[in-house]
């Protein structure tokens, strides 16, 4: 059964949710019958395209990207990330461009980042049927640089302004919010005082569901990854020693053998 806003909703401090992003049609097949919710997110910029920041992502790329996973997400349900500069400035683009990507991508909700000063575009796309997913801690919009990755409110000052964006974006009508990279317990803080789950990304087993992004968690990159990546397999390795034998193979002469190859038809005797 696919799920639904209601189902993610409703998880509030119930079994932990399960989250990923995923950006191609043949990943959300591996990874939809695990996920409750599968994130397009826009750091597709930087894990597909190989850019230093989500910043260029653009609302054609996640259109894109938004179509191909909808087409292999039967059980997860998907959100679309809002890409930087296509929701900030100014309200009225934020529902055009909202309200395009839903209809060209057929998917289920749409991630915006920001707390407080985001609430009233929350608002404005909820109360037109636009389901959001906020977004609040660490906010990769704003990161322009690699060290830019930082842990958030670990002082007095930044925990209680990021209390108050987790609330003004659920009190906004969020169904759910991304808490990143903040320590364990201002996440607990966050989880226990708002009525809508939170889904942690470097955020403690303390949030309401998890989401990870899918290519550091399967070790497909040999980048340095943060702290709060705990990586399930090395396929980075199991690709470069695959290809090292492919290319042993073929250098050699050893593939391709005659099953990989085609003969042509021989008349049988009638
Ligand atoms: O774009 C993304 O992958 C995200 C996750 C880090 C939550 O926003």
């Amino acid at each position: 059964m696919k799920k639904t806003i209601n189902d993610i909703f409703s998880a509030k401090h119930q079994m932990p949710l399960v989250c990923l992003t995923s950006y191609t049609a043949p990943m959300t097949k591996l990874l939809d019958p695990h996920c409750d919710l599968l994130l397009v997110g826009d750091s597709v910029a930087m894990v597909l395209y190989g850019e230093v920041n989500t910043q260029s992502a653009s609302l054609e790329m996640m259109i894109a990207h938004g179509r191909a996973v909808m087409k292999s997400a039967k059980r997860a349900l998907v959100v679309v990330d809002m890409p930087f500069g296509s929701y900030e400035h100014d309200k009225q683009d934020a529902l055009i461009n909202a309200q395009r990507i839903m209809d060209e991508t057929g998917c289920d909700a749409l991630k915006l980042e920001g707390g407080e000063v985001m609430a009233d575009i929350v608002h404005l796309l909820t109360q037109n049927d636009i389901p959001v997913m906020g977004h609040i801690g660490l906010l990769p919009q704003s990161v322009t640089t690699a060290d830019g990755f930082k842990v958030q409110g670990r002082d007095h000052e930044d925990a209680q302004q990021i209390m108050k964006d987790a609330k003004a974006i659920s009190e906004a009508g969020a169904f759910c919010v991304v808490v990143e990279a903040v320590p364990e317990p201002l996440a607990a803080a966050i989880t226990g005082a708002i009525q809508v789950p939170t889904i942690g990304i470097g955020a403690s087993a303390a949030c309401d569901g998890q989401i990870l992004v899918v290519d550091d968690m399967l070790g497909l990159t040999d980048d340095r990854v943060p702290k709060f990546v705990k990586q399930y397999a090395a396929l980075h390795d199991q690709i470069s020693k695959a290809v090292t034998l492919y290319k042993h193979e073929v250098q050699t002469r050893e593939f391709p053998k005659a099953e990989n190859t085609y003969q042509v038809k021989t008349k049988t005797a009638a």
